[in-house]
C-alpha cells in the first residue's frame, strides 16, 4: 500500500503500556444530547517502562476537567490523545476526568450512542476511547465500578457489567443504578444500557450447585420473541460446562436487544449486547435459518465469557485468538445441538460454503492477510472472514491433529496457563501442542504456525496410481499457494487431509500404509508438510476412488483430479456425507465453468441429471441433505474459479441449468413437496428444518417451471400457501417462489406481505432483502431496488435495513449489479459516500464487495475501476472507507508496475 495515504499500525510495534488502570468509577448523566461522564482512575507505572508522559485515548468528546491526586494537572492534546507530560511522580496515583459526549448524534454505532429511546454502547474495538479518555487498548485491564443516572420514566432500565450494587431515586423524576464488575477487563468489554425494556428471566443451577439469573432484555411488546434466545442461552451454558468445564462465572448474565447495530453481537462482560435480529425469534416472523442464527450467535458470545473475556487479546493483531477460537467453539455447539451425524455433516457443509463464499475470494484479493495481520490501518476492517472463519479452522486442524480429548486437555492448560491475561495467538498454539507432548501437531509446531503468518489459500493436488500387480495404490499430494500482498514466496502449510479409499462397489476399504503390519480402520489424517509426499497402501484389490479432505479437513482448494465416474462413486457411496456433497458439487462446478467460459454447453448432461433425481429421490437421505447436494453453486463461487468473469454470461449459464433442473426433474419435484410436509407443530429442528428448505426450494422449482411453460397451477398453489402458511419458513419460502419467477402474482403478495408486517422491523428487512436478490430479469430488479431505497420505511441509518437492500444487490445479486452499462457500480458509490458520512463501519463493508473487481471482463472492469476511483477521490472520505478503496486500487497499481516491468 502507499504510504502517506493511510497510516498502519505494525504488529512489530508493540510495546507493552507504560501505564496500567487498575480500577476505574465511571458516573453517567444521561441525557441524549450531553451525556456527562466522570470518571476516577486508579492508575500506575510500569515499572519495566521508561518514565514518558501519559498519553490517553480520546475521540470526539469534550474535556470538561482533569485532576491528579486531586489536584489540577496541565495537559495537551496531541494526535487526538490527552498528553499529561508530567503526571505525579508516585508509582500509584489517581486521575479523575470529566467530559461530555452527544450520544443522540452519534451515527457511527461506535461508543454511547441512542437508539429508538434508549441509551446503549458498543466499546470493541476503540469505542471506549468515544465515551472517555482512557487507556483505550486491550492489555490494559482494570475492575469498573459504575454509576448510572437517567430519568425514571423513560429510562426506567439502567444496566451495567457485573453485579448490581445499588439502586435508588434522584430528585428531579432521576433515578440511579450502580454496578460493579469484579473481574478485570478491557475497555473494549465495558457496556451500559438505559432503555424503557422488560426482561425473560429464568434462573439456572450450574454443576457446582450455585445459582445464576439470566435475563434477556427487549422492547415491551418483544417479549414473545425471546424463548428461543433464552432456551439457546441455557443450553450454550450446560454445553461449555460439559465439553470443556467451563462453568458461568456470574451470578447474572444478560443479553439486551437492540434495534440499530453495527455487527451482530457483542460479548461485553455479563451484559452482552445484540442486534436483534440475533435475538427475536417467533415461528410467525422468523425463518428456520434466523433460529439457527440466534442459537449460534447466543452461544458464540456467551463462549466468549472463557475465550475472549477470561483470557482476552494482547493487541488487535491476536484478534483471531478469541474470535476464531470462539466461532470454533460456535460451530461445534451447532454440530452437537443438530444431533446425528448427517445432521452435523449439514452444517459442515454450511461452515464450508460460508468459507468459500466469503474468505477463499479475500485470500485472493486486494485485502487478503493472514490469520493474524502483520498491519492496519482502521481495526474496523479487520474482523474479517479470515480472522473468524480462517481462524476457525485453523483451530479446527489442531483438533484434528490432536484428537478431541487432546483439543480439550489443551484448552484446559490454555486456562490454567492465562486466566485473567492478554495474550497471543502463539500462547494458545503452544498450550495446546504442550497438552499434547509428541502429537502430531507438537512435532510440527512452528511450521503448523504458518497457517497465522501466511495469507493465501494454498493449493493441494493429488494424484494417485494403482499397480494391480503389487496391489499397491499410492497417492502423490502436492501443495502450492500463490502470493498476496507483501508475501511473494510462501513455505509449505502442515495439512491435515483426513481421507479414505472407496471400492468401485461403493464400500469402504481398510487402509494399511507401508511399513503397517495390519490394516487400521477406514479413514486416516494424513499430514502432508512438504511441497510433495507420497503415501503408499498395500493390499488393495483393485484401483479405488480416494476420498480426500474429507469433512473438509483442511481450508485448501482441492484439485483431485477424478474423473466424473469417480465423482459419480462418491456421490453415491462415501461414507463421509461432506465428500458426498462435494462431488456433486464439483460435477456442477465443472459444467457451470466450462460453460461461463464458451468451453461447453449450458446444460447438465444426462447422467449428472440422473444422479441429482437419484439423490432427490433417495429413500434414506435427509431432506436438509439433498437441499444442500440439489443447490447449483453460486454465481458467486463459479465467479471465483474463472479467471475472467463475466457476470452476465454466469448468470444466463447458471439460470439455463436451474431450469433445466426444474423442467427434467419435474415430476420429482412435485413428489419432493408433497412427500416432505410437515405436519407437526413449528419447532426449529434441523429435521423439520430440512423438510422445510426442500419443500421451498421445489416449490421454487414448480414456479420457475411454470414460468417457461405458461402452466398456471403452481404459481397459484404457492400464492394460497403464501397466504395460509402458519410460520415464516413457509410463507417467505412462497413469496420467494412467486418473485424469483417473476410471477404475475409475486405483486399483490409483496403488497400483502407488506401490509401484514409493517410494523416489524426485522420482517420488513426480509422484504427488501427478498426483492433485491430476485433474479435479475430485463434490468427490473435493479430499476426495483433504486425505486425501494426511496420508500417511505427505506432508510440508511439503520444497519440492517441498509444491508437488507444494498447488501442484498451487490453481493447477493450479481446479475443485478454487475451492469454493462455500470448502473450499478454508479449506484455503488454513491450509496458508499452517503453511508460514510454516517457510519464509516457500515460504508467500508459495503465498499468491500468491489474487492474482485480486477477479475471481471470488459466492460464492467472500467467501469469498477472508474467507480472506485471516483470514491476514493471524495476529500472527506473516513479512514475506514480509504483503507479498503487504497487497497483495492493499489493491487492495481502493483500490478500495472509489474506489467510495465515484464514489458520492457
Ligand atoms: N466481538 C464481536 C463483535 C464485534 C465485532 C464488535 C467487531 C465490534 C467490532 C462478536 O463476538 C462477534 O464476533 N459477532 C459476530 C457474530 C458471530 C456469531 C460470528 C458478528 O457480530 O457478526
Ligand atoms: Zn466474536
Amino acid at each position: 500500500m502507499r504510504e502517506g495515504t493511510v497510516t498502519l499500525v505494525r504488529r512489530e510495534d508493540y510495546v507493552a503500556p507504560a501505564y496500567r488502570i487498575r480500577s476505574v468509577e465511571l458516573c453517567f448523566d444521561l441525557e441524549p444530547a450531553k451525556t456527562l461522564v466522570s470518571s476516577k482512575l486508579a492508575i500506575e507505572r510500569n515499572p519495566q517502562a521508561a518514565p514518558q508522559p501519559l498519553r490517553l485515548h480520546g475521540e470526539g468528546l469534550t474535556l470538561l476537567r482533569v485532576l491528579a491526586n486531586g489536584e489540577s494537572v496541565s495537559f495537551r492534546h496531541e494526535d487526538g490523545q490527552l498528553v499529561i507530560d508530567h503526571p505525579p511522580a508516585d508509582d500509584s496515583f489517581t486521575l479523575e476526568i470529566r467530559n461530555s459526549c452527544c450520544p443522540e448524534k452519534n451515527t457511527e454505532l461506535s461508543g454511547l450512542y441512542t437508539s429508538g429511546s434508549g441509551f446503549f454502547t458498543q466499546c470493541e474495538a476503540e469505542g471506549f476511547r468515544r465515551i472517555t479518555y482512557f487507556l483505550d487498548r486491550p492489555d490494559v485491564m482494570a475492575v469498573y465500578t459504575v454509576t448510572l443516572r437517567a430519568d425514571k420514566a423513560k429510562y426506567p432500565v439502567l444496566l451495567s457489567n457485573g453485579n448490581l450494587v445499588e439502586q435508588g431515586e434522584l430528585p428531579g423524576g432521576r433515578h440511579f443504578a450502580k454496578w460493579h464488575d469484579p473481574f478485570p477487563k478491557p475497555s473494549y468489554l465495558f457496556a451500559l444500557v438505559a432503555a424503557d425494556l422488560v426482561a425473560r428471566e429464568q434462573k439456572i443451577r450450574t454443576r457446582s450447585g450455585k445459582e445464576h439469573l439470566l435475563q434477556v432484555f427487549v422492547r415491551r411488546g418483544d417479549l414473545d420473541k425471546t424463548e428461543h434466545a433464552m432456551n439457546s442461552l441455557v443450553a450454550s451454558v450446560v454445553w461449555d460446562e460439559a465439553r470443556f468445564k467451563l462453568p458461568l462465572d456470574l451470578e447474572r448474565f444478560m443479553i439486551v436487544a437492540v434495534e440499530d447495530f453495527n455487527m451482530g453481537a457483542m460479548e461485553n462482560k455479563g451484559l452482552n449486547i445484540f442486534n436483534t435480529k440475533f435475538v427475536l425469534a417467533s415461528p410467525a416472523t422468523a425463518t428456520d435459518v434466523d433460529f439457527f442464527g440466534v442459537e449460534s450467535v447466543v452461544a458464540h458470545e456467551y463462549f466468549h465469557n472463557w475465550t475472549g473475556n477470561r483470557i482476552t487479546c494482547r493487541d488487535w493483531f491476536q484478534l483471531s485468538l478469541k474470535e476464531g477460537l470462539t466461532v470454533y467453539r460456535d460451530q461445534e455447539f451447532s454440530m452437537d445441538m443438530s444431533g446425528g451425524a448427517s445432521a452435523r455433516a449439514v452444517r459442515r457443509i454450511e461452515d464450508v460454503r460460508q468459507l468459500r463464499a466469503a474468505q477463499f475470494p479475500e485470500d485472493a484479493g486486494p485485502m487478503a492477510h493472514p490469520v493474524r495481520p502483520d498491519s492496519y490501518a482502521e481495526i474496523n476492517n479487520f474482523y474479517t472472514a479470515t480472522v473468524y472463519d480462517k481462524g476457525a479452522e485453523v483451530v479446527r486442524m489442531m483438533a484434528t491433529l490432536v484428537g478431541h480429548e487432546g483439543f480439550a486437555s489443551g484448552m484446559s492448560l490454555y486456562f490454567e496457563r492465562h486466566d485473567g491475561q492478554a495474550v497471543t495467538c502463539d500462547d494458545f498454539a503452544q498450550a495446546i501442542a504442550d497438552a499434547n507432548p509428541g502429537s502430531a501437531l507438537s512435532v510440527r509446531l512452528d511450521a503448523f504456525k504458518r497457517w497465522y503468518a501466511q495469507a493465501g489459500t494454498p493449493t493441494v493436488t493429488a494424484r494417485g496410481t494403482y499397480d494391480a500387480e503389487s496391489r499397491r495404490y499410492t497417492l502423490t499430494l502436492e501443495q502450492f499457494c500463490g502470493p498476496s500482498p507483501g508475501q511473494p514466496f510462501k513455505f509449505p502449510f502442515v495439512i491435515p487431509v483426513a481421507m479414505g479409499l472407496v471400492a468401485q462397489d461403493g464400500s469402504s476399504l481398510p487402509l494399511q500404509l507401508a511399513g503397517e503390519e495390519a490394516p487400521g480402520g477406514t479413514s486416516r489424517v494424513l499430514v502432508l508438510e512438504h511441497p510433495q509426499q507420497q503415501w503408499v497402501f498395500e493390499n488393495v484389490d483393485a484401483a479405488p476412488v480416494p476420498s480426500l479432505l474429507r469433512g473438509f479437513s483442511a481450508p485448501v482448494n482441492l484439485d483431485d483430479g477424478l474423473s466424473d465416474a469417480e465423482r459419480m462413486v462418491l456421490l453415491a457411496h462415501d461414507s463421509d456425507a461432506f465428500n458426498r456433497w462435494e462431488s456433486a458439487q464439483k460435477l456442477a462446478l465443472s459444467r457451470l465453468c466450462a460453460a461461463a467460459q464458451g468451453l461447453g454447453p449450458a446444460a447438465l448432461d444426462a447422467p449428472l441429471v440422473e444422479a441429482l433425481r437419484t439423490v432427490l429421490r433417495h429413500p434414506a437421505l435427509d431432506a436438509s441433505f439433498k437441499e444442500l447436494v440439489l443447490q447449483l453453486p453460486s454465481e458467486g463461487y463459479v465467479a471465483e474459479q474463472l479467471p475472467v468473469v463475466d457476470p452476465q454470461r454466469v448468470h444466463e449459464v447458471r439460470e439455463a441449468m436451474r431450469a433445466q433442473l426444474a423442467e427434467q426433474l419435474h415430476a420429482d419435484w412435485i413428489e419432493a413437496f408433497e412427500r416432505n410436509a410437515t405436519s407437526e407443530a413449528y419447532a426449529p429442528t434441523v429435521a423439520q428444518a430440512g423438510k422445510r428448505a426442500l419443500v421451498n426450494m421445489a416449490l421454487s422449482m414448480l414456479c420457475l417451471q411454470s414460468q417457461r411453460s405458461g402452466d398456471p397451477v403452481w404459481p397459484g398453489r404457492a400464492y394460497q400457501r403464501f397466504k395460509d402458511a402458519t410460520n415464516m419458513t413457509e410463507r417467505l419460502g412462497a413469496l420467494s417462489a412467486l418473485v424469483e419467477s417473476h410471477a404475475g402474482l409475486a405483486e399483490p403478495a409483496l403488497s400483502r406481505f407488506h401490509e401484514l408486517f409493517k410494523d416489524d422491523a426485522l420482517v420488513l428487512d426480509k422484504w427488501f432483502a427478498l426483492q433485491a436478490r430476485a433474479p435479475e430479469l430485463d434490468g427490473r430488479v435493479f430499476a426495483r431496488v433504486k425505486a425501494l431505497l426511496k420508500h417511505p420505511d427505506f432508510s440508511l441509518r439503520n444497519p440492517n435495513r441498509a444491508r437488507s437492500l444494498l447488501f442484498s444487490l451487490t453481493m447477493f445479486n450479481p446479475a443485478a449489479f454487475h451492469r454493462a452499462d455500470a448502473a450499478g457500480y454508479v449506484f455503488w458509490a454513491d450509496r458508499v459516500m452517503d453511508i460514510d458520512a454516517m457510519n464509516p463501519q457500515l460504508a467500508a463493508r459495503l465498499a468491500r464487495v468491489m474487492d474482485r473487481w480486477r477479475k471481471l471482463a470488459e466492460p464492467y472492469r472500467g467501469a469498477a475501476r472508474e467507480a472506485i476511483a471516483r470514491v476514493a477521490a471524495k476529500p472527506d472520505l473516513s479512514g475506514d472507507v480509504r483503507e479498503i478503496v487504497t487497497r483495492a486500487l493499489a493491487e492495481d497499481e502493483a500490478n500495472a508496475n509489474a506489467q510495465a516491468a515484464a514489458a520492457q
